[in-house]
């Protein structure tokens, strides 16, 4: 009889992954079972990470819109106002962790990386060739120094999520958190930001300095000196008032003290100031002389900002936000175009100085984000103009906070842990914007874009050029009209004439509300619950045929929808599921068309469905109240499906 344990170490090694797959434990998923488990049937509905709510979309207008015409030059040289070059390694969206939940995110050790975090990391990279996570937020200002493992085996001390200064008393074992990030980096080309504790700087902790420059080497980008200091007079971490000044003191402390230190040999690659935009404008910062104080310390810029907030109903701070009222201000491009204005002076500074300006920490509200929003199709359109907006306003990247089971918005998360033997992972709806803004300016390092001033608020446009020549329109239709009455045709002309035919991506749901079947070309990770990291069906690329007579390409767009079009002949549009995967389950030789769960593989093998029944560490019944007959239906449907042949079809797994 081989044990689950067993099983999972055999199918990691078995599973044609393309490399690492030894490093790789499964968290031994029993999982495709639970797909029959309605999505909107959430086991757990007080966690907001699963949150059911779905909102009324936002009225649509009258009279409607119907049909918009962009016409820009194939080339760059022409179109003043591009943005700068995209040029960093990285994706233009990375992530932010939040260092309490990590454990719910990445992995638990350095042996247990989870693998459903790299397939979802995998997918960026196969589009942009690189990813920075940081690990950090309000939970990075305790991290301290801790020897080894806690009692349980884990990196942090405590897991739940700590979004506020109110609920921290986390810390991250140095020593083994930077061993797991330098494991990852040795599988995927993921690189590392990490934030120095300075909830009290009378005593600079500098561990994370040290273990980190040491075990990550050039994985490290760079080291966050400061949070939000901007908040730390008022949320009590220091005596007010506490200005621009005063941390410019703090850290002219911090690099004497660096300077110091040979166990930390670079000396020039901190992040600041990170101000959230609360009580400090960027021009306050500035205006101290902070660019000549620090510009040779600093890899560079950083600013956080999210467009509203949710304290209210999370801790009682500040005024209630309703959801409900709010959905409106996720739908219109006025919401990024406002934001970004903020931030003119500074990018430009940026740009003076040689540096990067990088949004640290974004995402849809702070204080965990909105129910109904935060993991609606909605959110994941305002997240794409967000960033799309913040790449022609030339900020070089921005990074999407990942929060745990206690916020709305997570990117992706694990599932409860007393729920991880039998459900798959969660992946929101902002993940797509990540995983789509990777796409949109690739791997060429050149991709500059414009805001192309689409009349309607609801329908913002984008054309990006690389290597100097057009390359994509990006475009939007945020309206939610099920009568059609709002459907747009999209003309898109090149002044020097179109291609006979364009291709055509779009990512789609059946509302603004929606928070299932989000695809991406067709494809999908699945509801909650229901996610492995790979994405599922068959890649939908759509060829256009345009008008060459005419000089334009006509796009439909439907009420909602969201298209990249592929302007050249030469670009990739290929790209779907990422060539390197890791075993969570084990695949058939066909990508994209098969997945076989070890649970289905150990039944084969001579478990039975009742062995597998009394595996979990819970009993699935108990989870949702309706679960044991249909799991039993389900697994005869397997099993039969197994003895056909092996081929396990998609459809029998991935039901929705
Ligand atoms: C993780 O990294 C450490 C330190 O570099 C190394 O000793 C260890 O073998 C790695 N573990 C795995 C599973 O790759
Ligand atoms: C890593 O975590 C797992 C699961 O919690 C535990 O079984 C294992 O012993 C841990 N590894 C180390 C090196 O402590
Ligand atoms: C933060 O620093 C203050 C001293 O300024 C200290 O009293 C407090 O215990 C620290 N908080 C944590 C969680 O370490
Ligand atoms: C940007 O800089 C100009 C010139 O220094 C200044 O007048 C303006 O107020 C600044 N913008 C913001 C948002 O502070
Ligand atoms: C971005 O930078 C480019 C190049 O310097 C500049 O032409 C453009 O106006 C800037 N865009 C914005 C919105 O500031
Ligand atoms: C999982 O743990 C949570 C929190 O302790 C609890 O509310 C929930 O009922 C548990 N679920 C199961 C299926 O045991």
């Amino acid at each position: 009889m081989v044990t689950l344990a067993q099983w999972s170490v055999l199918l990691a090694t078995a599973a044609p992954t393309v490399r690492g797959a030894v490093t790789v434990y499964g968290q031994i998923p029993m999982g495709h079972l639970t797909t029959s488990v309605a999505s909107d049937a959430a086991p757990l509905p007080t966690l907001a990470a699963y949150d059911g709510l779905v909102l009324n979309p936002p009225t649509p207008p009258n009279p409607p819109v119907t049909e918009e015409y962009f016409q820009v030059p194939r080339d760059a040289a022409q179109l003043p106002g591009l943005s700068i070059p995209h040029s960093t390694a990285s994706a233009f969206f990375g992530f932010s962790v939040e260092m309490s939940v990590i454990t719910q995110t990445i992995g638990k050790n350095s042996t247990h990386i989870f693998p459903t975090f790299l397939n979802l990391m995998s997918n960026i990279v196969e589009r942009s060739g690189e990813i920075w996570i940081r690990l950090g937020g309000n939970t990075q200002e305790y991290a301290k120094y801790h020897e080894g493992l806690f009692e349980d085996g884990r990196i942090t001390q405590k897991e739940d999520s700590g979004t506020t200064q109110t609920t921290l008393r986390q810390s991250c074992t140095v020593l083994i958190c930077s061993i797991m990030m330098a494991n990852i980096s040795a599988l995927l080309p993921v690189k590392w930001f990490l934030g120095l504790p300075f909830n009290d700087t009378s005593v600079f902790h500098l561990e994370i300095a040290e273990f980190g420059q040491q075990i990550l080497g050039d994985n490290l980008v760079g080291l966050q000196a400061g949070n939000e200091p901007d908040l730390y007079g008022r949320h009590g971490k220091r005596p007010e008032p506490y200005s621009p000044f005063d941390y410019n003191g703090e850290l002219f402390e911090l690099f004497d003290l660096i300077d110091q230190n040979p166990l930390i040999p670079v000396k020039d690659k901190f992040i600041a100031p990170s101000i959230s935009h609360s009580e400090w404008t960027p021009e306050d910062v500035w205006n101290t002389g902070f660019i000549d104080h620090f510009r040779d310390r600093l890899f560079a810029l950083t600013v956080e900002r999210y467009p509203n907030n949710n304290c209210f109903a999370q801790f009682g701070v500040g005024t209630y936000q309703d959801p409900q009222t709010n959905f409106p201000m996720f739908l219109t491009h006025e919401t990024a175009v406002s934001m970004n204005a903020g931030y003119v002076n500074s990018t430009l500074i940026a740009q003076q100085e040689g540096i990067p300006f990088i949004m640290f920490e974004t995402n849809t509200a702070s204080c965990g984000g909105f129910p109904g929003i935060s993991q609606s199709y909605g959110a994941a359109l305002w997240v794409l103009d967000w960033g799309l907006s913040m790449a022609s306003h030339n900020f070089s990247n921005a990074l999407l906070h990942v929060g745990g089971q206690n916020v709305y918005y997570n990117p992706w998360i694990s599932p409860p842990t007393n729920q991880s033997s039998f459900n798959e992972w969660t992946v929101g709806s902002v993940f797509y914007s990540s995983l789509i803004l990777a796409e949109v300016f690739g791997k060429s390092a050149t991709g500059r874009i414009i805001d192309l001033g689409a009349p309607s608020p609801h329908t913002p446009a984008y054309a990006v050029y690389e290597r100097d020549t057009l390359s994509k329109f990006v475009l939007f239709n945020m309206i939610d009209d099920p009568s059609g009455a709002n459907n747009i045709n999209a003309m898109v002309s090149v002044a020097s004439g179109v291609p006979a035919q364009v291709r055509v991506k779009y990512l789609t749901a059946d509302s603004v509300s929606s928070k299932t079947n989000i695809r991406w070309a067709g494809q999908t990770f699945g509801n909650n619950f229901e996610a492995d990291g790979i994405l599922k069906g068959d890649l939908d690329v759509v060829t256009i045929d345009c008008s060459v007579s005419e000089n334009r390409c006509n796009i439909p767009l439907r009420a909602p929808s969201f298209a990249v079009v592929f302007m050249a002949s030469d670009e990739v549009t290929g790209v779907g599921q990422a060539t390197a995967t890791f075993a969570t389950t084990a695949h058939t030789k066909a990508r994209n068309t098969a997945t076989v769960d070890p649970a289905v593989l150990a039944t084969s093998n001579g478990h039975s469905y009742q062995d597998r029944k009394n595996l979990g560490s819970t009993s699935h019944g108990s989870v949702t109240g309706h679960g044991v007959p249909q799991r039993a239906i389900s697994a005869v449907a397997i099993l039969t499906s197994m003895a056909v042949g092996g081929a396990f079809i998609l459809n029998g797994v991935f039901r929705r």
